[in-house]
């Protein structure tokens, strides 16, 4: 992850600090398209628009800070996966990247299932009419009414974590007289080349029951034995934002080989194998991401390929993309507030967000691209920091990236990639209001998640 600092260049780059940034960019005005939703471009005035509205105008009628989805680049990022795996295979959004009822309806319209992660997020599912059999419900500590709830509805899979949860779900499912589809996560002891808060399927963590020691291999045991349960295959997640299929590879092979010993022990031929999400999406210009169909092609042929070698007849694959599919279709809209230059440092530009619209850079020190969008500048690249208007230091949106000099209070400036996470894992710190979610296609932008009022804060607090 880590960018090596840029040697000289002009102003300012004479001074520049160690940090994570390349080169400035020769075009500030220029927008990458592999960090940008499909359908942002600036227009002729130089105001940047989505859907083709400009910022400008999104801004004057949703305030800021504020996300703009593009719903034409959603749908068609859930098609491109959909095709991709085609008719064999099973597409799960992972909800908890970003989930609201529109993007449940778009998911259901598109032909994609659901993964959710809490019962939360099964509400929100069944509200807005995802067919129970569409969705999967994961989790580490599922509660035994999160479990009832979700087997009453009729999920279509629960994917088991721990041994414990492998006797309640049977208990639960026998006591309303159903035999629920179950997957065995298990964790095939890779270690994903990512940040190690989000890597999980190296050994020593939260999630899942170790192929190693014969852990799964027990776990697959009581569950074949028990009633209220109908094990329709495995589970295996390696963390997120992943470039490299070599991770993949050895978790399909490992799975794989568990399938084969199931099948020599009790001469069952599990159906399915589900390899998880994580696949990475262009953060800055210098990440290069693989297409759904280029996944796709690889995962299938590990899959094939093991199980010709093992005997085993291929099983159905699913995949659980959440970052890759909704990531890029969204930017956070912010308004500058002010312009600290630090000499000899950087430029701090304050947002009217930060943390808490955004908590990633903080939390791992994930990097992010920025761009001035409601004009165009011929200033010279002034090496910057954006950062929120929250009470501590570690406040940044933005680390390193290159804005005009001009830069100034009342610009209003973009973060692209910011669809995944980003929502979803937005808090109230400093009492501060969560930013709208607002989709925009075809020259229309309307509210799927309002912006929190003072009303709503104060709502919560009865005391
Ligand atoms: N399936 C399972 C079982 C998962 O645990 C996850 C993510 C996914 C699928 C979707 O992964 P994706 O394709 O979105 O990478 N908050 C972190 C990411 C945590 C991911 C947790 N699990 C971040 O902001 O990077």
């Amino acid at each position: 992850m880590s960018r090596s600092a840029h040697p000289a260049g002009p102003r300012h780059a004479d001074v520049l600090p160690e940090g994570h940034y390349t080169a400035p960019p020769t075009d500030l005005n220029a927008l990458d398209g592999k960090v940008w939703a499909a359908t942002v471009t600036r227009n002729s005035d130089g105001v940047v628009t989505v859907g083709g509205i400009e910022v400008t105008r999104l801004a004057e009628e949703f305030g800021t800070p504020a996300y703009f989805l593009d719903e034409t680049d959603f749908r068609a990022r859930c098609r491109a996966w959909a095709d991709a795996f085609g008719k064999d295979a099973d597409v799960f959004y992972a909800g908890k990247a970003f989930l609201s009822r529109a993007i449940v309806r778009w998911l259901k319209e598109e032909g994609l299932n659901l993964d959710v992660c809490s019962g939360g997020e099964l509400a929100t599912a069944l509200d807005a009419g995802m067919p129970a059999e569409r969705i999967a419900f994961h989790g580490n500590n599922k509660s035994e009414r999160e479990i009832r709830r979700a087997i009453e509805a009729g999920v279509g899979r629960i994917v088991l974590d721990s041994f414990q949860e492998i006797v309640r779900v049977a208990h639960i499912a026998q006591e309303l007289g159903k035999r629920q589809k179950v997957q065995i996560r298990v964790t095939v002891g890779v270690e994903a080349h990512t940040h190690e808060f989000i890597a999980t399927a190296h050994e020593d963590q939260k999630f899942g029951i170790a192929l190693a020691g014969g852990q799964a291999a027990e776990a697959v045991r009581r569950a074949l034995r028990l009633e209220g349960l109908e094990l329709i295959g495995i589970h295996s997640h390696i963390g997120s934002q992943i470039f490299d299929m070599a991770g993949f590879e050895v978790s399909a092979r490992r799975v794989v080989q568990l399938l084969a010993e199931v099948r020599d022990e009790h001469g069952v031929e599990l159906p399915e194998i589900d390899l998880g999400g994580g696949l990475g999406i262009a953060y800055t210009s210098e990440d290069d991401p693989r297409e759904p169909h280029e996944i796709a092609k690889a995962l299938t042929e590990i899959v094939t390929r093991e199980c010709e070698s093992a005997n085993l007849r291929t099983p159905r694959i699913s995949v659980e993309p959440g970052r890759a599919i909704v990531g890029p279709t969204a930017f956070t809209l912010y308004e500058v507030g002010t312009v600290k230059p630090l000499e000899g440092l950087r430029t701090y530009v304050s947002v009217d967000g930060g943390m808490s619209d955004n908590i990633r850079t903080a939390l791992y020190d994930a990097e992010y691209s920025v761009a001035l969008v409601s004009r165009t500048s011929e200033a010279a690249p002034m090496l910057s920091r954006v950062v929120g208007k929250h009470c501590e230091s570690g406040d940044i949106v933005v680390k390193d990236a290159f804005l005009p000099a001009d830069v100034a209070p009342g610009d209003l400036i973009a973060v692209p990639a910011t669809g995944a996470y980003c929502r979803s894992m937005a808090s109230n710190y400093n009492h501060a209001l969560r930013p709208p979610v607002v989709a925009v296609a075809d020259g229309a932008a309307r509210v799927i998640v309002r912006r929190e009022t003072e009303e709503d804060l104060l709502r919560l607090d009865v005391g």
